[in-house]
């Protein structure tokens, strides 16, 4: 079986996913990690937000083409680091799923890892586009939203240790933004489709969130 999980940054959709995998031995692709790693990769290469986008807000062929080739060579699931999370990559990530052709080639290998998933038992996969674009024919599709600064608690709480200077203002800022440019973007944006099942994880645990998703599941 195949589950879409979708929703906004911080609103718990990834603590979901990994509760429901471990509960149904289900494999458990994150692919935000991917939009991610290919930020970090760039960032290192010295691009950032600021130089990636011209000032007609376009990225030139050039960029396109490098990061084509290093997406080309991803190998799914990814593992997750402590860098993939810092806030210059988080922006970073979203400039870079606005490209087509970066989500064209991501489209094909997030499909084949949903097809063929190592355990044989099923997958879940969660993101921005999973139930609408990436897996549209998965009998279960959750939607995942909470208040936007309810979310910035949770991402604060989880960045603090990454960086000292981490402010919980610049973070629900951050975060309402990324939803937008998330939602708004041409490709592939953030929406909840007709067959998703809402939750607002807002007033509710991660236990709470993951219990109300089993009665769907098992409903
Ligand atoms: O889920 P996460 O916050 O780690 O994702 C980072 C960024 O990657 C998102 O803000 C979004 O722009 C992009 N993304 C996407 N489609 C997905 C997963 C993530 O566009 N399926």
């Amino acid at each position: 079986m195949k589950i879409a999980i979708d929703g906004t940054a911080a609103s718990g959709k990834g603590t979901l996913a990994k509760g429901l995998a471990k509960k149904l031995g289900y494999d458990y692709l994150d692919t935000g990690l991917l939009y991610r790693r290919l930020a970090l990769d760039i960032y290192k290469k010295g691009l950032t937000k600021f130089n990636l986008i011209n000032e007609r807000g376009i990225i030139s062929n050039a960029n396109i083409n490098m990061l084509a080739d290093i997406t080309l060579n991803l190998t799914l699931p990814l593992s997750d680091h402590p860098d993939l999370r810092k806030q210059e990559i988080s922006h970073l990530s979203a400039v870079i799923a606005s490209i087509p052709e970066i989500r064209e080639i991501l489209f094909k290998k997030q499909r084949m890892f949903a097809n063929k998933p190592p355990s044989k038992a099923g997958v879940i996969l969660d993101g921005r586009d999973i139930g609408s674009v990436i897996l549209p024919e998965a009998k279960i599709k959750f939607f995942i939203d909470a208040k936007p600064e309810i979310r910035a608690k949770r991402r604060y709480a989880e960045l603090k240790g990454l960086s000292a200077e981490v402010q919980e203002e610049t973070i629900l800022d951050d975060l309402i933004k990324r939803d937008k440019a998330d939602r708004t973007r041409h490709v592939a944006p953030l929406k909840q489709v007709p067959d998703a099942f809402f939750i607002d994880s807002s007033a509710l645990n991660a236990d709470e969130v993951l219990q109300i998703a089993l009665n769907y599941i098992n409903g």
